[in-house]
């Protein structure tokens, strides 16, 4: 009788482990699964968060020159976010290690929004577009030249104070 109990113990212990082999068989497959959406979920690339940084640039300069303090801030925080975004989300990219090239320019930048000076907000931006090509020269980037803009970014936007 107490041999027929302890096997029949034993086939229950070796019949729950072999049950829990399959659970973490399961759960390893279904965890690969997961992994593999993830590996391929959309995430936007260094150069698209670029493009979205070179719009707010652009759109910066024409709310600073015109005293448009608000939007100047708006413009300036929302580089400030694509640098955030840009080393979260790229870190596989060499280059991303230089982000912090951009930091002396949008500090000057801020500077002169809080104080509300034209002159300064100008020398801020030509130190702004100067370290993105800093950056980009360091980069293999160097035909990448950033410049003042020369014209309206957008023309469905009024640049100017007081709306
Ligand atoms: C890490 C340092 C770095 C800084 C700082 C930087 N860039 Fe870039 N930028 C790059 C790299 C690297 C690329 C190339 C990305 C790619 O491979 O698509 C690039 C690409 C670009 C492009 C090309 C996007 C395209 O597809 O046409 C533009 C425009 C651009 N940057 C604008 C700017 C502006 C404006 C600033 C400053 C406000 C700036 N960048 C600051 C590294 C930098």
């Amino acid at each position: 009788m107490k041999t027929v109990l302890i096997l029949l113990l034993l086939t229950l212990i070796i019949a729950s482990c072999s049950q829990q082999g399959d659970n973490t068989k399961q759960l390893q497959a279904r965890i690969d699964s997961l992994q593999q959406k993830l590996n391929n979920t959309y995430r936007p690339g260094l150069g698209e968060f670029m493009l979205g940084i070179q719009e707010h640039h652009a759109k910066l300069w024409f709310a600073g020159i015109n005293k448009n303090w608000a939007l100047a801030d708006f413009e300036v925080h929302e580089i400030g976010e694509t640098v955030d975004d840009i080393k979260q989300y790229c870190m596989d990219r060499p280059e991303v290690k230089s982000i912090g090239t951009i930091d002396p320019g949008i500090a000057a930048i801020n500077n002169a929004i809080k104080q509300k000076d034209v002159d300064q907000f100008k020398k801020g931006f030509v130190e702004l577009t100067s370290n993105c090509n800093t950056c980009h020269k360091n980069n293999q980037h160097g035909f990448n030249v950033i410049i003042i803009p020369n014209g309206l970014p957008v023309e469905n936007q009024n640049f100017k104070p007081g709306n």
